[in-house]
């Protein structure tokens, strides 16, 4: 723990941060793995493709909204408000998040008074608060933000060209936006890398843990379990985050 405060002592350390579900566990968001995860009780492949959505858009829609109510009832966490305090700290921090759930906005937003833009929260998932056009068309923006809860009607439509709007988040199987992956890769250049309530198993998000390390970073990992990276980081620090990220967040300060 020593080699990881001393490291963050210095304002002009370069520090990347990458998070997963368990971030937002302690907020009551479900995770998406283990005893009580998302995947346990539902299919990612019935609604989690573009394939579920093309067949049944209707149910995809209704697990979607059923999430985007459940989200909205959660505040940021302590882990999420030491890591937006953090972005005002350090000079060189960077965030990158698998979450699409907006907690890391929101706590961003309440630190700094300012909303979150792209190279504040790295998004590698897209975020639920957003949609697009599912035909793509021409007049609609690539995503817009809708933050609705009660939808008139579901799949919700495009006012553009009133085709049916899905949820801006990233299936299985679809390609990340690559400068969204690209400003990722670039925070993995960095001093110290924390991985944060992640299983380590869903790539690209999995690989720059690596990448940081040969790229000399110092790597922690931040979790309650044992994940696919605990073995492979400097420093594997076993609990929640947002007890952990305070109790750092402590000592550096001290
Ligand atoms: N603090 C820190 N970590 C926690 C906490 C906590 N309080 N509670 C649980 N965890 C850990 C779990 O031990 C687990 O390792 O969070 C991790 C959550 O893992 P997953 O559910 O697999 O979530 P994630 O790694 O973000 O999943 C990656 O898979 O299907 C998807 O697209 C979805 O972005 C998601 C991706």
């Amino acid at each position: 723990m020593q080699a990881l405060v001393d490291r963050l002592r210095r304002p002009d350390a370069r520090i990347t941060v990458l998070t997963g579900a368990g971030v937002s566990a302690a907020s009551g968001v479900p995770t998406f793995r283990g005893a009580d995860g998302l995947w346990k009780n539902f299919r990612p492949e019935t609604l989690a493709t573009a394939e579920a959505f093309g067949r049944d858009p209707k149910l995809v829609w209704e697990w979607y909204a059923w999430r985007r109510s459940l989200i909205a009832a959660c505040d940021p966490n302590p882990a999420h408000r030491v890591l937006a305090e953090w972005s005002r700290r350090f000079e060189n921090f960077r965030l990158i998040t698998q979450n699409v759930d907006g907690l890391h906005e929101s706590a961003f937003a309440e630190a700094t008074a300012r909303q979150a833009g792209p190279s504040d929260v790295i998004r590698l998932h897209g975020s639920i608060w957003e949609v697009s056009c599912w035909q793509g068309c021409a007049k609609s923006p690539a995503r817009w933000r809708d933050e609705t809860l009660s939808f008139a009607e579901l799949p919700p439509r495009c006012p553009h060209c009133g085709g049916m709007v899905r949820p801006g988040v990233v299936w299985f199987g679809e390609t990340l936006e690559p400068d969204v992956v690209q400003q990722a890769s670039d925070a993995t250049e960095c001093e110290v890398f924390i991985t944060v309530g992640t299983s380590a198993i869903v790539y690209p998000a999995a690989g720059f843990i690596t990448a940081a390390r040969q790229n000399g970073a110092f790597t922690v990992e931040i979790n309650p379990e044992a994940t696919a990276a605990t073995h492979t980081v400097d420093l594997a620090l076993t609990g929640g985050a947002e007890k952990l990220l305070p109790d750092i967040d402590r000592q550096i300060s001290a």
